[in-house]
């Protein structure tokens, strides 16, 4: 239990200069990420359990606390509890992914100093430690930043963490995807109106650039964003300030810009459908989030680190992949990246009801042909039937986000003999809507 613990001697000279912060959480990505983010100001010591953490405190003189409320065996709260009764003075800070009234006021009365909502991200491979390191650099400053990968790498998930650890975390951070919004309302989306500025403009409206005023403008899908908009966009960079359509009035602005892209905007400059002055202008530093079928080795944990998640939300207790399952999820392609992971895992914690996610638990793109699978065992055919008849409601209810009635016309049954078949596999369809978290 003492891995990765350096415990200091009394009398150790960096100790007067750095203070010291002990990092108790069970998830490795987690105590990685905490220590590259306060690596350079503190002495870090991690462990993953309360007993191991309670072994450093008695040997080594410890600062700060960052304490997982959530942790196997001795949970954070009777850890808290056993730090104060050893030392009253060391600040506790507890980290949780899910923040409860409940256990906020637990954990003040036993003395907590803080309680803090897991800010970061789970990965542990190379390029996305890097990332992770350039991550909390950059967030030190207002310098503008291009986060480029495939769709559901995390693009917002790291404008938001840069955003958070930023010294504009108390300001708004806002987000504008201009491929979401009509052609003729994006500029006054972005930049605001003034009343009677165009036909229906009944009032002044804000943009979103001073919406975000003092904050972060997070601009997704950057590519898709119309030459003449580029103009303007390019011009408010250079300027820092933004005209309401309809003013005339220049008014300035302080904003972080942060812009996204699924798309090689060096071949859009190339095939001139982005301009290259704009693109410099927003290349200032570039993070690339590489896809997950890149970075394979971050899929245990990232599963891990959804089950525990989903069990959560769903109050189940899954203790995780079978090995076959997990070797199916590390073997494919992934293409949807991490989204498509998360879905997977979220599908197949509501439907699974033993204590593990099995091959058959999996989407069929992803069973299919791995060993442990349907179809490469010998089942009874009514069996195999049952679980591909199973496996196709299932991929129609994701389609139309578990509205009964529509997968049953889309598959061509009575809408009746679908809830019948859903009864028979305890499935609710409500569990399959998008917004169903
Ligand atoms: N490293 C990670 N750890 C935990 N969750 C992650 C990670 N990366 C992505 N996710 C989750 O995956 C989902 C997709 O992430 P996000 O929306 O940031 O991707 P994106 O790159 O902006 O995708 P798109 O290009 O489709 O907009 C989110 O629910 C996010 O929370
Ligand atoms: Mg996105």
């Amino acid at each position: 239990m003492t891995a990765q613990v350096r415990p200091l001697e009394p009398g150790d000279g960096s100790r007067a200069l750095r203070p010291v912060i002990l990092v108790v959480d069970d998830e490795p990505g987690l105590r990685e990420s905490f220590r590259l983010i306060l690596d350079d100001d503190y002495e870090v010591v991690d462990v993953p359990d309360g007993p191991a953490a309670l072994d450093v405190l008695r040997s080594a003189q410890v600062d700060l606390v960052l304490l997982d409320i959530r942790l196997p065996g001795m949970d954070g709260i009777e850890v808290l509890e056993r730090i104060k009764a050893l030392d009253e003075s060391v600040e506790v800070i507890l980290v949780t992914a899910v923040k409860t009234v409940r256990t906020a006021v637990a954990a003040m009365k036993l003395g907590a100093f803080d309680y803090l909502t897991k800010p970061l991200i789970v990965g542990q491979h190379p390029e996305v430690q890097k990332l992770f390191r350039l991550v909390s650099h950059v967030s030190r400053t207002s310098t503008t930043v291009l986060i480029t990968g495939e769709s559901g790498t995390g693009k917002e998930l790291i404008a938001r963490a840069i955003h958070r650890q930023s010294p504009r975390r108390d300001k708004p951070f806002v987000a504008v995807n201009p491929a979401a919004i009509a052609d003729t309302l994006i500029e006054s989306e972005l930049f605001g109106h003034e009343k009677g500025a165009f036909t229906g403009a009944f009032q002044r409206k804000l943009g979103r650039f001073e919406l975000a005023q003092g904050g972060t403008l997070f601009l997704d899908e950057i590519a898709t964003l119309r030459p003449e908009l580029q103009a303007k966009l390019l011009r408010v960079l250079q300027e820092r300030e933004i005209e309401r359509v309809g003013s005339g009035r220049a008014i300035k602005i302080d904003v972080r810009i942060i812009a996204a892209t699924n798309v090689d905007l060096t071949e859009a400059v190339a095939r001139g459908g982005f301009r290259d002055d704009l693109y410099y202008r927003l290349n200032v530093v570039h993070l690339a989030v590489p896809p997950l079928r890149a970075r394979r080795e971050d899929i245990p944990l990232l599963v891990r680190h959804f089950i525990r998640r989903f069990n959560h939300e769903f109050g189940k207790r899954i203790d995780g992949p079978t090995p076959e399952a997990l070797a199916a999820l590390c073997a494919y392609g992934w293409p949807g990246n991490v989204r498509e992971l998360q879905n997977v895992v979220e599908r197949s914690a509501v439907l699974v009801e033993g204590a593990s996610i099995g091959v058959d638990d999996l989407p069929m793109e992803l069973s299919v042909g791995a060993p442990g699978d349907t179809f490469s065992e010998a089942v009874p055919l009514n069996e195999a039937t049952d679980r591909f008849e199973r496996q196709m409601v299932l991929r129609m209810l994701d389609r139309v986000d578990g509205n009964v009635s529509e997968a049953a016309r889309a598959l061509g049954i009575h809408r009746n003999s679908l809830k019948a078949k859903l009864a028979r596999w305890k499935i609710r369809a409500r569990d399959l809507r998008s917004g169903a978290q």
